[in-house]
């Protein structure tokens, strides 16, 4: 998961700065702190550095015309686990300071594996998941070399990582490992370097070796080899990126924005992971367990947000209200705090964010608090305002979103607000069958998501045969209203074509007086409840003239008859259907919006974050 970003260097030149361009070069991949290990041959010793906030500021802490070494290691994190700060910035280390390790990824039995190395005596200096692998490695290094001494740790371990490790006690290498967390060497000549993505080592090589999931990598100044948690030797070819720069940020894609719609199927999955309890049909959330006596008591629940987390919140009441019991209402964090919501003790206010950061959904959640509502947040930044000032929450893990139209984010805050209607409801009468259903379904979703990007050429062709209309009217019921929304949203921020997203049942009220021709419809028309009224829906339509793009459920052929263009979307719940009906929306709107030759990732007089009200 692009969480953070790792480097490593080791080779001919010994001033660490070359350390530090590549790692400024990941510092999009999130930077709350940073930090930095590097082995001093003169001095013998190893110096580290570690800094909160930007690069930048490990830059001016760090005494770099007085330090030289050729064997170092670097992070900039995004953090997951542990709120952004000094002591949990990386590279963390063993009780004796002798190791010293970066990590990106999620080390998901951390809990046991902290409380049995407690027991051994090992003391702990951060709140992070990742300290536990520098004191598991201590377990091993005075037996073993630093290769051994990681292998044996990592097989201990359950979750994702790329690793760079170093080590006083066996130095002039850096130990490196991957575990479904990307990482990389760069094959310079007499030097090596280790990193999360190309574009860290473009200034040195364009020679990379991709690492594969089990591969424990040992570089000196005079090469590498790579061997596999089972000790068995690997090849691994040595590929030219023909990137430059930007793109390698962008991972090859043209724009973030299509790099985060394809990271949707590993975003979701790692907002579910190690949160469903499969066979009981229920969800574990960590984070909310500060709070489980109080969430026993609610008997309401309030979603407010901004934007596109506002159309997840939508998506949560039909979750909630239909598996959960429990009446909800979704407010504009911008309408909630200037109109006077009646709140108690037993109302649960649910503020959903990206960022955590937006000035409203701030504001909002202060007037909650002092209403006595407990307070809880979906936030993707750990450790941001609204993160800090909610009573508890849950982290959606999906990674930094720099695109400024919100895709990735959007489908993990969907995922997360069926893991907690699986977690309010279950205790209130949601049956077990119903549980293990959802449980097993939300299981499957990464999977459909992949399925649909697979039509990315597909959705491309039709973006080309609409992308000059200048009005489109975005269609859906039930679950899908809010998609209907979140795909005109989507549409007009980044391609500037006016886009209104309705709910179907109320185009006899107004809107159907503008469809012609010229005025096409997007309507969602999954096969579940609302089918056949979608299906009215789309002929009143057609009866006008009007142009309709239908998305619906693989298989439903039928609909090729009435609609003109249609895109389709594996089979799954209903409750769960917006997670995967969302995507090709945000494509169709994505290619619309490059085909017409807009600034997709920075749309003209929007923010990211928006922290002014
Ligand atoms: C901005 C972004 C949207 C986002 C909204 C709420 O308008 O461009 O993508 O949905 O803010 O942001 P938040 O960070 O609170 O989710």
């Amino acid at each position: 998961m692009d969480m953070c970003g790792i480097v490593g260097y080791i080779g001919k030149q010994n001033d660490p700065r070359i350390g530090l361009e590549a790692l400024k070069r990941l510092e999009y991949r999130g930077y709350d702190s940073s930090g930095i290990a590097l082995f001093d041959d003169e001095k013998n010793a190893i110096f580290a550095e570690k800094a909160v906030g930007k690069i930048s500021e490990l830059e001016k802490k760090v005494p770099w015309d007085a330090i030289r070494g050729s064997c170092l290691i670097l992070q900039t994190r995004w953090a997951t686990h542990g709120a952004p700060s000094a002591k949990n910035a990386h590279p963390h280390i063993d009780c004796k300071r002798n190791i010293y390790l970066v990590h990106n990824g999620i080390i998901e039995n951390y809990k046991p594996l902290k409380e049995k190395l407690l027991r051994k005596g090992h003391i702990f200096r951060s709140e992070t998941d990742t300290e536990v692998l520098p004191h598991l490695i201590e377990e091993y290094a005075a037996q073993y070399t630093l290769e051994e001494a990681v292998r044996r740790a990592l097989q201990l371990v359950k979750g994702t990582y790329g690793i760079a490790v170093i080590s006083k006690k066996d130095p002039h290498k850096i130990v490196a490992a991957r575990m479904a967390s990307p990482l990389l060497i760069g094959v310079g000549n007499d030097e090596y370097m280790v990193a999360s993505d190309p574009s860290a080592v473009l200034a040195h090589t364009n020679r990379v070796v991709y690492l594969e999931d089990g591969d424990i990598a040992v570089l000196t100044k005079s090469g590498f080899r790579i061997a596999d948690l089972n000790r068995k030797a690997q090849e691994r070819q040595a590929h030219e990126v023909e990137w430059g720069l930007e793109e390698a940020q962008k991972g090859g894609y043209a724009h973030f924005m299509l790099k985060e719609i394809y990271e949707q199927p590993e975003a979701i999955e790692n907002s579910i992971r190690g949160r469903l309890i499969q066979d009981e049909g229920m969800a574990r959330l960590g984070g909310l367990e500060p709070v489980k006596a109080r969430l026993r008591e609610i008997d309401k629940v309030r979603i407010i947000a901004c934007g596109t987390a506002y159309h997840a919140g939508l998506v949560g009441k039909y979750m909630l209200e239909e598996y959960a019991g429990i009446p909800v209402e979704v407010d504009f964090a911008s309408e909630f705090r200037y109109r006077k919501p009646i709140l108690d003790k037993n109302t649960l206010a649910v503020f959903i964010s990206q960022s955590g950061e937006t000035a409203d959904t701030i504001a909002a959640l202060r007037e909650a608090k002092e209403k006595g509502a407990l307070c809880i947040g979906i936030v993707n930044t750990v450790g941001s305002s609204i993160a800090r000032d909610t009573h508890a929450g849950v982290y959606n893990h999906a990674g930094p979103e720099i695109g400024v139209a919100s895709t990735k984010a959007f489908t993990s805050q969907l995922t997360v607000l069926a893991l907690l209607t699986l977690y309010l409801g279950r205790p209130r009468g949601m049956s077990y069958v119903f549980g293990e259903r959802i449980a097993k379904e939300i299981v499957r979703l990464p999977q459909f998501a992949r399925l649909i990007l697979r039509q990315n050429n597909q959705i491309k062709k039709i973006a080309l045969k609409y992308k000059d209309y200048a009005n489109f009217l975005f269609l859906g019921r039930k679950y899908n209203y809010p998609i209907a929304l979140e795909g005109a949203l989507k549409l007009k921020e980044i391609s500037y074509a006016h886009a209104e997203g309705l709910s179907a049942g109320e185009i006899k009220h107004g809107s159907l007086a503008l469809i012609d021709k010229n005025f096409p419809t997007v309507a969602i028309a999954m096969k579940d409840s609302v089918y056949e009224k979608m299906l009215s829906n789309i002929e009143e339509i057609k009866a006008r003239g009007g142009p309709v793009i239908a998305i619906t459920t693989t298989g439903n052929k039928k609909i090729e008859g009435v609609a003109d263009d249609v895109i389709y979307v594996p089979k799954t719940l209903e409750m769960l259907s917006p997670i995967i009906s969302t995507i090709p929306l945000q494509l169709l709107a994505y290619h619309i919006a490059a085909l017409r030759g807009c600034d997709v990732d920075k749309p003209r007089n929007l923010a990211k974050s928006v922290t002014v009200e």
